[in-house]
């Protein structure tokens, strides 16, 4: 049989030798277990005289726990070490010059958006949301355009194929359809803007498949043409930051309102230029009127008691107006350096009521 002292000096020599937390539980596996050697001279004790097996057995339990405890040394060891190492080259050079940073940029519909729904809140509009993929009963049916209308033909509209309902597929071509959507959904009073993409086959300097709009609506008891105007004409002097901002109301037509008209606001153009705010000049700028009854029932809502005004604006034109942006197709070109120029800073809070 090994002696106590063989095997105590070459394990302890074994567990020096080990280089790795993995070899030192595989050293305690293979030398504490049922086949180790400590095991291996522990049971050797059944065949002792009885005097002898005391005292070989107390030194055998000296034995192991003198292994067990040069075990855990060798496992802390390795431990410290591997934090040392971590320490050293996790190490960070404050003295490296920072990295520089870019911040992104709002694009300038967006920032729009924001400016108008903050103007519009404060009015007590709320922002209602529909589908870009409409179906014909809410982006013309309901809004008083039948079928043989031209009104159909003159949105170039993107028909999609199969059918919804009952109804041919289309991409919203005008944020009217969220009206719809609106009076069906919940009844009056209603007081809503909605901003959204809207698209038409349509693609020139000043035409692109995809743009963006924002509607418009109010019906409750009382509304009339006169809080149309007022309601317009405060926006639209907030929006562009003029106080005395010239506003002009034209008879128009629309299929869903009646009476209908456009609205203009006063300008100044010379030597292809174009100046917002003063002169004599007229630029069309929006389309609104009282929503027409036939739309209201179209909703299931009775319009010999709700009545109320609806408008509708092209956020792009409004813009470039404000921010003298040339050319509509550069919103959608995706140049960082437009973006660069146009953008507006994340953090800044936008401009709100009259530029404040
Ligand atoms: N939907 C119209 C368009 O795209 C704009 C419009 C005009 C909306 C009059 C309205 C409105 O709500 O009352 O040309």
């Amino acid at each position: 049989m090994e002696s106590i002292d063989a095997v105590r000096a070459d394990l302890l020599a074994l567990i020096e030798d080990a280089e790795s937390l993995d070899a030192v539980e595989q050293l305690r596996i293979e030398e504490l277990g049922k086949k180790g050697r400590i095991t291996g001279l522990m049971r050797g004790l059944a065949s002792l005289p009885a005097e002898e097996r005391r005292a070989q057995g107390a030194a055998l339990n000296v034995l192991k726990d003198e292994i067990v405890a040069a075990l855990d040394r060798r496992r802390t060891r390795l431990e410290d070490e591997a934090l040392d190492r971590r320490l050293v080259t996790e190490r960070v050079d404050i003295t490296l010059p920072p990295r520089p940073e870019s911040a992104g940029f709002i694009h300038p519909i967006s920032q729009t958006i924001d400016e108008v729904v903050a103007i519009f809140g404060e009015m007590g509009f709320a922002v209602a949301e529909g589908p870009d993929i409409e179906d014909d009963w809410h982006n013309f049916t309901a809004l008083n355009i039948p079928p043989e209308h031209p009104a159909r033909q003159e949105m170039d509209t993107f028909y999609l194929p199969g059918e919804r309902d009952g109804h041919r597929v289309v991409l919203r071509t005008h944020t009217s359809p969220v009206q719809i959507r609106t009076m069906v959904a919940s009844p009056p009073p209603l007081r809503i803007i909605a901003p959204g993409r809207t698209y038409r086959c349509d693609s020139d300097a000043t035409h692109s498949p995809m743009f963006h709009q924002v509607e418009g609506l109010i019906v409750d008891e009382a509304t009339h043409m006169g809080h149309l105007k007022g309601c317009l004409i405060d926006f639209l002097r907030a929006y562009f930051a003029v106080d005395e901002l010239p506003v002009r109301f034209r008879p128009s037509y629309f299929p869903f309102t009646e009476p209908s008209a456009e609205v203009d606001i006063g300008c100044t153009r010379s030597a292809g230029k174009l100046e917002i705010g003063h002169g004599s000049d007229w630029l069309e700028i929006l389309g609104c009127g009282m929503v027409n009854p036939k739309v209201l029932a179209a909703c299931g809502i009775d319009a010999g008691r709700y009545q109320g005004f609806a408008f509708g604006m092209g956020l792009e034109r409004i813009t470039m107006l404000k921010y003298g942006i040339p050319d509509l197709r550069t919103f959608f070109e995706s140049d960082l350096r437009w973006l660069r120029h146009y953008g507006f800073a994340a953090l800044a809070i936008p401009s709100l009521v009259r530029g404040e």
